[in-house]
This record gives C-alpha cells, sequence and structure tokens, in this order.
C-alpha cells in the first residue's frame, strides 16, 4: 500500500527539501502536522541530495568561517549569521530523523516535529536580529559541520541519536551562556534575550534525544556507554569537548554519571 502523501513523514521530507531556508521555516511553521497521520512502518527513499539549500550562504571549512568578535557591528553581524546557521541546520536535523527511520514508536516522529517546528523558530529569531544589524542570512561563508553528522549517521538512528542530539546539540547547552555574556558586554539585549529563550528550548531537545536514545538503547538490549564509544570511533565522530553546562546538561536528561564520564574524558 502506497504512504499517503499528506502523512507525516513524506511530508517532513517534502519540507526538508525546500531549498529557502527562510520559506522552509515558514512552512514548517504552518503545516499541519498534528493532522498528518504517521505511517511508522513506511520505507521511504529519497534520491535527491539532501537537505534542499539555496547557494547561500556558501559553504567552507570550519577554520575558514570568518571571526566573530562582537567588539564590532560586523562581528556581531557574523555571530549572530552563525547562529542562524546552526538553527537552520537543526530545522533540517529534526526533519531528517522523522522521516529517515522507519519502525519506531509514533510519539518519536511527533517529538522531532515539535524540534523542527521550535528551531524554525529560533532562525526566525535569529534572521530578524541579523536584519536589524543590517544583514541578511546567506551575506556569510558557513560551515556544514553538524550536517556532516547527519550523513555520518544516517543508517543508524540509535548512532543519530548519540553523536547529534547527545554531542553536537549538547554542546549548544555549553557555549549558550557565553555566547549570551558576550552579547551582553556588547550592549545587545535584544540578541542576548534570543539566546536566553533558545537555550530554554534546546534543554528540552536534547532532552528528547537522551530520552529516545536510551529508550531504544533499553528496547535493543544494548548498553549506551560503550555504544557510543563504539560508534564515534567507527564513524569518525564529533568528541564531546568541555567545559560542560553542568545544570543546563542534568536538566536535558544527562546523569551525574555521564557527566563525570565526559568531565574525565577531557583530562
Ligand atoms: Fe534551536
Amino acid at each position: 500500500m502506497r504512504t499517503p502523501t499528506h502523512s507525516l513523514r513524506p511530508l517532513a521530507l517534502e519540507h526538508l527539501l525546500i531549498v529557502d531556508a527562510r520559506a522552509k521555516c515558514a512552512a514548517v511553521r504552518a503545516a499541519d502536522w498534528s493532522g498528518a497521520p504517521v505511517d511508522a512502518a513506511a520505507r521511504i527513499v529519497c534520491l535527491e541530495t539532501l537537505p534542499g539549500r539555496a547557494h547561500l550562504p556558501v559553504l567552507v571549512s570550519p577554520h575558514r568561517v570568518p571571526q566573530r568578535s562582537c567588539t564590532t557591528r560586523q562581528g556581531r553581524a557574523a555571530l549572530i549569521h552563525a547562529l542562524a546557521h546552526i538553527e537552520s541546520n537543526a530545522v533540517n536535523l529534526a526533519l531528517d530523523i522523522a522521516w529517515r527511520f522507519a519502525d519506531l514508536p509514533i510519539p518519536f516522529y511527533r517529538d522531532w516535529i515539535g524540534v523542527a517546528r521550535e528551531e524554525a523558530l529560533h532562525f526566525e529569531w535569529l534572521d530578524a536580529h541579523l536584519a536589524t544589524l543590517g544583514h541578511r542570512y546567506g551575506d556569510f561563508p558557513a560551515h556544514n559541520g553538524l550536517w556532516d553528522v547527519a550523513e555520518k549517521t544516517r543508517d543508524d538512528v540509535l548512532a543519530r541519536l548519540a553523536l547529534v542530539p547527545r554531542v553536537m546539540e549538547a554542546r549548544g547547552l555549553d557555549v549558550s551562556p557565553g555566547i549570551r555574556d558576550k552579547l551582553l558586554q556588547a550592549g545587545d539585549h535584544a540578541g542576548a534575550a534570543i539566546l536566553t529563550r533558545i537555550l530554554e528550548d534546546e534543554v528540552g531537545h536534547v532532552a528528547i534525544g537522551n530520552r529516545w536514545f536510551h529508550a531504544l538503547c533499553k528496547a535493543r538490549g544494548i548498553e549506551p556507554e560503550s555504544f557510543e564509544a563504539r560508534e564515534r570511533a567507527a564513524r569518525d565522530g564529533p568528541v564531546p569537548k568541555g567545559p560542560f553546562n553542568r545544570e543546563a546538561r542534568l536538566r536535558a536528561g544527562f546523569t551525574d554519571r555521564e557527566i563525570a564520564a565526559l568531565e574525565r574524558a577531557q583530562k
């Protein structure tokens, strides 16, 4: 039986293919996701290059991304642009995990669509703030680090959860307060307020990643710690880098034991 195109996972893929970031975010926020049924068993094949992406921003290697000193208006615009790019990628990642992996519990798909909608809102806040600094999304080069990890984990949802929400997105919890403080020091109170709201939402997103990671590990009889280490090595995945925001990570579902292990690995 064909999966109806209005069902949630094909709809997520359809949105992932939208090229313009602004149009994608607006569409993600406007779509009737709650009215879309979920066909968890469907095997969906996509032959197109993912994600849909405009020719701007130009993608460069991480060390060629411009300096983002907050002391100049241009530097601040570059920083806000980098954050908007992360949010744009985060929308893509949430849509991708929602369409790609079959046979998961229905709340799994609904959770990630909820994340995609919040990430789209984050993009819109930052894009609007960028406009007050005289720039648009696409004006600065950006790097593709987040999507690269999505590519490396395209075949296994558990590896995706281990390396994207639990490493890449959790890193956002660690660095956000410092970025917010720099914006405050530069007198950018509106930017700092956006960062504060985003951090709160990101705690929720990482919590969703943690919850599903542990639930699926349990369901598959997998030991989380050794799985994570093995997958990171096998897939050349990102390594968690401290210092860690212990308070935010605890709220996002990391255990004391996990945080202690992360801290030990830094020594
Ligand atoms: Fe976000």
